[in-house]
């Protein structure tokens, strides 16, 4: 683990309870932060709760009432808010575009688009204000190519670049930094779960051919993204604005 000092900082996480989000709660806290642990009211948060100082907040992405209400809670563990990592996403229906059902299109992009939208903008604003501050959003390696059977997915993760670096460039002036963590498969319950739709009978006969697509032929570990997290939070990577950083074995090298 690479060691960065991130003492005295205050962050948000959304998706906090589990996969990558709960290893960056995990991480950030090992690096001396204070996190809010932002995840659905039927999420788990022991895991996240016992990372260090943790305040559990259970909310909704989607809704912009229950960002202020995480801004609120974020601003009691400290005086401003250092950190947001916009990473609670869905993986959505397995179809092509002419398959894919409406409810589902619109679904994915409340919770994967709306949500990152309503953190860069709130928690953007209160950075904004205080003239500092690093927003990493999650992406994914399907927001550099298409798709033909996760067609909401990969709209989401290119509507999430495309945020970012707009974002990136409004609020450079104002010391704002604004870049995406882009993975390739990670053993989280996504990938699992998409492994039991796909081979109900023996999900774990799925993972060969899922981990195939990067060059390293191994899924990552939620640990991997959530140290590269660190780094770019961190003071190392203070002139990093709008890139989208891909933690992938080589996916996008090809
Ligand atoms: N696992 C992968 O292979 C992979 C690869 C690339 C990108 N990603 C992205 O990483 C992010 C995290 O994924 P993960 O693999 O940890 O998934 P996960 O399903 O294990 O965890 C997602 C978390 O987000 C929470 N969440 C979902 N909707 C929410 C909402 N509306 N409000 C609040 N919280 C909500 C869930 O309760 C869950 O705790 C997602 O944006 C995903 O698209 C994952």
């Amino acid at each position: 683990m690479i060691e960065q000092s991130l003492a005295g900082r205050v962050a948000i996480v959304t998706g906090a309870a589990r996969g990558i989000g709960l290893a960056a709660v995990q991480r950030l806290c090992a690096g001396g932060a204070s996190v809010v642990a932002f995840d659905r009211p039927d999420a788990d948060y022991s895991a996240a709760l016992s990372a260090g100082r943790v305040a559990a907040f259970s909310g909704d992405v989607v809704k912009s009432s229950d960002w202020q209400g995480a801004i609120d809670l974020a601003l009691t563990l400290g005086d401003k808010v250092d950190i947001l990592f916009n990473n609670a996403g869905i993986s959505g229906a397995i179809a092509n575009a002419i398959d894919y059902p409406e409810d589902d299109f619109d679904r994915i992009m409340a919770i994967n688009v709306r949500g990152v939208y309503l953190g860069i903008k709130y928690v953007g604003r209160c950075m904004q204000a205080q003239r500092s501050g690093v927003i990493v959003n999650t992406s994914s390696v399907s927001g550099f190519g298409g798709s033909g059977n996760i067609f909401g997915y990969t709209a989401s993760k290119f509507a999430v670049n495309g945020m970012t670096k707009s974002a990136a460039i409004a609020l450079a002036p104002d010391g704002v930094r604004v870049l995406a963590l882009c993975p390739s498969p990670t053993a989280t319950e996504m990938m699992f779960q998409l492994e039991r739709r796909l081979s109900p009978s023996d999900p774990e006969a799925a993972r060969p051919q899922l981990a195939q697509g990067t060059p390293m032929g191994r899924y990552g570990t939620p640990e991997e993204i959530a140290d590269v997290l660190a780094f770019l939070v961190s003071d190392a990577a203070a002139f990093m604005t709008g890139a989208l950083v891909p933690v992938d074995g080589g996916t996008l090298a090809k």
